[in-house]
């Protein structure tokens, strides 16, 4: 009852579930994941179901995508190859919502995810695809979270796996990570935009199978994020979700899962959704501000926060729409605002990778613009962990992070190391 569909509203070419695909064979356009037909969806029962799923001890209920299966394009006896990912929390974060001048805000930390990021949510869908269809390759392009999640999941799956990253630019946090699974870990010269191009060549050849977002198998773990998060919310849509863009496949998921809870009836409207880049890793956000025109991609995406260097967004037009038909934005934050809004974060007791800060900082701008208001509720999607860059939070606090056009990053929230001699001192340090 599912297919893959292409996206170009006059070509709309359909191909079987089985079907290697990355792009549409016949326009070269994105491809998603469709019903065939509409199905009537009992919302009671489902949100029931989806509820005491909760309570069993079988791994495809235990799982925070799996227990969703019923939007899943996979049959019942399928082999899955699951971490447990899901199941993350949402938090009330007091005093990032003082910092964004709002009475509350929601963070749903996509960053306490089996790889600390939220990029497990589609690698469990995707190499589960790939060990349907008998791929012994697997592969991706990365700023580091996608090839980390990879490399655990194929470790999983006991598949081959091969990562390419941009060298020197991704965190030692991630590239390690990929190393401890056994991940072949390729570096090239250039940015991860270059890296795109290498892996979408690679994945022509018939012995790999490409994972990144452009595969639609990845968008469909990544849209429970939503499903997920409106019943953490007793199914009471927030007006407004905000999210990092990078290669714009995590907004694209977040949208096409609310798009699917609304047509089935599950929730009756959408929450406005927002998507914050970097200043200088903003295609998406310059697009969206001249939207007259046509989409130009950032020949030298400059960011700190790595994980959203990207200056060729793969999945914009998917993006695109999800920002168009639920009246939402996108803007940009400063590498300033970034690492203040992610020290704010971390006072909530929330570890996040600046990356995910964009957030925060964007939410404090719409605030300040009217475009949120007081009254509305508000959910920051935290999409990868504190712990992912541990060199940027010791910089920011010490007052020695760079900005890549030269500046120093102010530490208006430093919290440095103390060295105290003598021990005597210590009491007067602490209670000062
Ligand atoms: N936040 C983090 C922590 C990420 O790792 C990424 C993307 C994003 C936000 C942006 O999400 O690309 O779906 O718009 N990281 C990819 C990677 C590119 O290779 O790990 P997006």
């Amino acid at each position: 009852m599912f297919l893959q569909r292409c996206i170009t509203p006059d070509c709309r070419a359909e191909y079987k579930l089985d079907e290697r695909l990355y792009v549409c064979s016949r326009c070269g356009g994105l491809l998603e994941i469709d019903r065939a037909e509409d199905i009537a969806v009992d919302s009671a029962s489902l949100r029931e179901l989806w509820r005491t799923r909760r309570l069993s001890s079988a791994a495809s209920d235990r799982s925070g995508v799996w227990r969703f299966r019923e939007f899943l394009p996979f049959d019942e006896n399928v082999q899955l190859v699951s971490l447990g990912e899901g199941n993350t929390p949402l938090y009330d974060a007091p005093r990032s919502a003082g910092y964004c001048r709002l009475p509350q805000l929601k963070l749903k930390h996509q960053g306490c995810n089996p790889t600390g990021s939220f990029k497990d949510t589609g690698m469990t869908t995707a190499v589960t695809q790939a060990r349907k269809l008998g791929a012994r390759v697997v592969v991706c392009a990365s700023t580091g979270n996608t090839s980390a999640s990879l490399a655990a999941y194929a470790a999983r799956a006991d598949l081959l796996c091969a990562i390419i990253v941009p060298s020197g630019q991704v965190s030692h946090a991630k590239l390690a990570q990929a190393l401890d699974y056994g991940a072949k870990v390729l570096e090239i010269e250039g940015n991860f935009d270059s890296c795109m191009n290498a892996i979408r060549e690679l994945a022509q050849h018939d012995s790999v199978y490409l994972v990144n977002s452009i595969n639609p198998f990845r968008i469909e773990g990544q849209k429970t994020i939503a499903f997920e998060l409106v019943e953490q919310l007793e199914w009471r849509v927030p007006d407004h979700l905000v999210v990092p863009g990078g290669n714009l496949g995590n907004s694209s998921a977040i949208g096409k899962g609310f798009r699917e809870l609304f047509n089935s009836g599950l929730i009756d409207r959408q929450p406005k959704i927002t998507v914050v880049q970097a200043v200088g890793a903003a295609p998406f956000a310059r697009f969206y501000s001249q939207h007259d025109s046509s989409f130009a991609n950032e020949e030298h995406p400059k960011t700190l926060a790595s994980a959203i260097k990207i200056g060729a967004p793969v999945s914009w037009q998917k993006a695109w729409r999800a920002v168009r038909e639920t009246g939402g934005s996108v803007i940009t934050a400063t590498e300033q605002e970034i690492a203040d809004a992610k020290a704010m974060i971390g006072r909530d007791g929330i570890g996040c990778e600046p990356a995910s800060a964009t957030t925060v900082a964007g939410i404090r701008k719409l605030v300040g613009d009217g475009i949120i208001k007081g009254d509305e509720t508000v959910v920051a999607v935290l999409t990868g962990h504190l712990l992912k860059d541990t060199d940027y939070v010791m910089k920011y606090h010490s007052q020695d992070l760079i900005a890549p056009d030269g500046e120093r990053i102010a530490s208006t929230f430093g919290n440095p190391v103390n060295r105290v001699n003598p021990v005597e001192s210590i009491l007067d340090m602490i209670t000062e």
